[in-house]
């Protein structure tokens, strides 16, 4: 179609490149995918727009996604289609009541999850995305350190179960995987006998604990290829089925089940923020150049070492 052809035309004009979540319209993911950017987690998410050499990024993703990718590289634009694209962990972290929970635990190594604003980077010794979560913990407790983990709870009480650290957790949840429900899975592996299930960890640890394999969408999409099953249950935001479908076609992928359907449910295993994003922001965006992610320099520097830290430590 004619959005796409001008998108296409408009990445090469502006030198931008577009790195795009799993989460994303499937539209949105091929564009990013056939034009030298990314599709992933917010992990490549930021390590690619970092090490590109193009002078202006575009972040199809929620906020602190643009401004993880504005933190580290503080001399490129970066523009996202939607700003008000928001994420319910980061929501749920105000940064002054994040700060006096700090200040009470000064004992405890701050680690926060990507999903959290910039001055909540800026407070914390690490960040961490879900695919390398347990790492950095399992690392920490070695050294014997005690952690204060925010703000998902989910992911903190799985990381805890399966390193044994002592930590501390801020109380959140995402939305989207929050909803996924244990009894509706039982029943759905009952008529689907030969399915694998696939869960990510921010779900409930009653959901989790059904799981033949736990991990970041990254992780899932592996798990998929190495497992070899004819069907999987997928615990996780819907739009990764995109490119499982892609990376296996034949493989029958099922959205695992949520508390409701439609009205009565808050996101369907679909968060409704990733969902802002679409081809007609997109385009609007690189034609005007607006919708510029600012992140104060002060806290920016700030964020950028527990941020750093991270790639470091993935390396
Ligand atoms: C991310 O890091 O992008 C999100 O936590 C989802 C994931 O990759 O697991």
């Amino acid at each position: 179609p004619a959005i796409i052809a001008r998108i296409r035309k408009l990445l090469k004009e502006r030198d931008a490149v577009l790195v795009a979540h799993y989460y994303v319209h499937p539209d949105i993911q091929d564009l990013a995918e056939s034009t030298g950017g990314v599709v992933s987690d917010s992990l490549e998410m930021a390590r690619f727009g970092h090490e590109h050499p193009g002078k202006t990024v575009v972040v199809a993703g929620v906020r602190f996604m643009g401004e993880t990718a504005k933190i580290l590289n503080p001399e490129k634009r970066v523009l996202m289609p939607e700003l008000e694209a928001e994420c319910s962990l980061d929501l749920a972290t105000p940064i002054d009541e994040f700060s006096k929970f700090c200040d009470q635990h000064p004992d405890r190594v701050v680690v926060v999850y990507a999903n959290t604003s910039a001055a909540v980077k800026a407070r914390a010794d690490w960040m961490v995305t879900s695919s390398i979560a347990e790492k950095i913990v399992a690392h920490l407790h070695a050294q014997g350190k005690k952690i204060l983990f925010a703000p998902d709870k989910h992911l903190g009480d799985y990381i805890q179960r399966q390193t044994g650290a002592d930590m501390l957790m801020w109380n959140a949840s995402c939305v989207v995987h929050d909803e996924f429900k244990a009894q509706q899975l039982e029943e759905m592996k009952l008529s689907h006998p030969k399915a694998k299930v696939l869960v990510h960890p921010e779900s409930p640890p009653s959901v989790i604990a059904m799981a033949d394999f736990v991990g970041s969408t990254t992780g899932i999409i592996m798990a998929a290829e190495r497992m070899k099953a004819p069907e999987y249950i997928v615990a996780t935001d819907g739009g990764i089925l995109h490119q499982m479908r892609k990376k296996l076609p034949g493989v029958n992928f099922i959205e695992a089940p949520t508390a409701g359907k439609g009205a009565t449910c808050q996101s369907c295993a679909h968060c409704p923020w990733m969902a802002m994003n679409g081809l007609g922001n997109l385009l609007e965006v690189l034609e005007r150049g607006h919708n510029e992610v600012r992140v104060d320099p002060e806290i920016g520097r700030k964020a950028k070492v527990c941020i750093e830290r991270m790639l470091d430590f993935a390396k």
